[in-house]
């Protein structure tokens, strides 16, 4: 297991009392290579769940263990915080370096590097979120589109090294390039091993790549099963406001009028696949 929350429950201020608290009773077990969805309505609480995956936020109650060991007792949440990398939504906001290739070096650097294994990790995060470095490492972060500020702020956490990944909201703001682009460069990633959790409000996109969907609502887990599972339940879903994937909107309808489709099969292709052998049998 790399990650499990036991009981966790936090409240923002120390006079709050249990009711108040915005993750309530939180158990969560995340295992190496899994790609996860979450999403709740706002202020449900996911942005503060992510920040204590990375040891940046602490529970109030409960506990949480990295690789077994239980943090802030036999693990630093600093060490934590290497192997968890966290991208907090619009991360674009922190560059701040001249170039490109400064910015991404910016964290490695501060964990006291050698200077050539910064570089190493600044050219192989460069590449891994899809830029060429001879042609982007000494232009102006500022200068770039919003979408590649992104990615630009995306390789920066890479190069710290993490085996896992957090992001909040990676997508949102972005156009329809500049979300393929990010949800691509994340599937090349949990490819290559690293251990992925996406805050979304997109469901469409979680569709077609998570494995397993977390539904917070209120500071409570409702529901953490594989993705086809969670999606079925509609009405729960809208019923706190959620949406579902317009694919598997279209297969609900399509049944409910008597076509025989599977509804579990609502990855694009799956979906479009299974619509017509449906019409063919019909
Ligand atoms: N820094 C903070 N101080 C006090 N309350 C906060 C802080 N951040 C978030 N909250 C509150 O905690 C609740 C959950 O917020 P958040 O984790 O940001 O939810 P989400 O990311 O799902 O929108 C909300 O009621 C929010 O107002
Ligand atoms: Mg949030």
């Amino acid at each position: 297991m790399l990650i499990e929350l036991r009981d966790l429950s936090f409240t923002y201020f120390a006079n709050n009392s249990p009711d108040q608290a915005v993750l309530k009773g939180i158990n969560l077990s995340i295992r190496k290579g899994e790609f996860i969805g979450l999403i709740g309505p706002t202020g449900s609480g996911k942005s503060t769940l992510a920040q204590h995956l990375n040891g940046l936020l602490f529970p109030t109650s409960g506990k949480i263990f990295f690789k077994g060991k239980e943090v802030g007792k036999d693990i630093h949440p600093n060490e934590v915080r290497k192997e968890v990398g966290l991208v907090f939504q619009f991360p674009e906001s922190q560059l701040f370096e001249e170039s490109v290739a400064r910015d991404v070096a910016f964290g490695p650097r501060n964990l006291g590097l050698p200077e050539k294994e910064v570089r190493r990790r600044v050219k192989e995060s460069l590449g891994l979120v899809g830029f060429d470095y001879a042609k982007f490492a000494d232009r102006s972060p500022f200068k770039l589109s919003g979408g590649e500020m992104r990615l630009v702020a995306l390789a920066g956490v890479l190069a710290m090294g993490p085996s896992m990944l957090v992001l909040d909201e990676p997508t949102s703001g972005l156009d329809a390039r500049g979300k393929a682009r990010i949800m691509d460069c994340l599937a090349k990633l949990n490819q290559s091993g690293l251990t992925i959790l996406v805050i979304s409000h997109d469901v469409d996109e979680l569709a077609q790549l998570a494995k397993r969907i977390i539904v917070l609502d209120a500071g409570k887990i409702l529901l953490d099963d594989k993705t086809e599972k969670v999606f079925a339940g509609v009405d729960l879903l809208r019923n706190i406001g959620l949406d579902v994937p317009k694919t598997m909107e279209i297969l609900i309808r399509l049944k409910a009028c008597g076509l025989d489709v599977a509804i579990e099969n609502f990855g694009l292709k799956e979906a479009a696949n299974s619509i017509i052998a449906a019409m063919r049998r019909a």
